[in-house]
């Protein structure tokens, strides 16, 4: 099974990504989480991804896209893959196209503005392995710290408000159109009520799974 998930900033793709990932036995490869780990690095491309993602635009498409295609080539992803946070816009869509990358499932998230800021601001990471949290909603056992590793989790940059309002914006422009886009396409694709409490949106996501 290679899926997509598709939905706003903060719709809870990660959150979800990674219990799929656990349940389905399939990879998990986030495009954010990919450029995150590149933004550390000591390089000029590490230099130049960490300027796209503390201002909340997309990373250009020649930098992700090679690094998508290459990374869903690992034998990890011979069994299937999710993909959380690409395609990003048409042209990423085109190109896993051209790539003949086979796709079954798309699962949109749906949510609503107004709660996204509400999540995205009481988010905490932990950076390494990515592993979300939230203040309220999805406590870590110790205030403040990872629960596999007990080490510290942090802010996003990209989650302070004027950076939210610039990621959504480049959503309404860039990824809605992906909705319409798979829509037309013979891809089972799947709404998803993703105002639902965590784990009632794992129990949604699973019956379409299982279906
Ligand atoms: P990326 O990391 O992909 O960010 P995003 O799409 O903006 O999504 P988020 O990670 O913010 O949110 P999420 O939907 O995963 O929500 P989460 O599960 O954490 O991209 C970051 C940047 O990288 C981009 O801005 C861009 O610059 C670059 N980039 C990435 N891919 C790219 C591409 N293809 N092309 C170009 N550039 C690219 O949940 C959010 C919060 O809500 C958490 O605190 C969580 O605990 C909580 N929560 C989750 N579910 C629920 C629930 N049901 N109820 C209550 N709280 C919940």
């Amino acid at each position: 099974m290679n899926l997509i998930l598709l939905g706003m900033p903060g719709a809870g793709k990660g959150t979800q990504a990674e219990i799929i990932q656990r349940e389905q036995g399939i990879a998990n490869v986030s495009t954010g989480a990919m450029m995150r780990e590149v933004s550390r690095a000591e390089s000029e491309l590490g230099r130049k991804v960490q300027e796209y993602l503390s201002s909340g635009r997309l990373v250009p498409d020649n930098i992700i896209i090679e690094m998508l295609v290459e990374r869903i080539s690992k034998n990890d992803c011979e069994n299937g893959f999710l993909l959380d946070g690409f395609p990003r816009n048409l042209d990423q869509a085109k190109a896993l196209e051209e790539a003949e990358v086979e796709i079954n499932l798309i699962l949109f998230l749906k949510i609503s503005e107004k709660e996204i800021i509400e999540r995205m601001s009481g988010r905490r990471v932990h950076l390494p392995s990515g592993r979300s949290y939230h203040v309220v909603y999805n406590p870590p056992k110790v205030e403040g710290k990872d629960d596999l590793t007990g080490e510290i989790l942090i802010q996003r940059e990209d989650d302070h408000p004027d950076v939210i309002k610039k990621r959504l914006q480049v959503y309404y422009e860039e990824t809605e159109p992906l909705l319409s886009f798979y829509r037309q396409k013979d891809i089972s694709f799947y709404e998803i009520d993703a105002s639902k409490t965590l784990e009632e949106v794992t129990e949604d996501i699973r019956k379409v799974i299982s279906h």
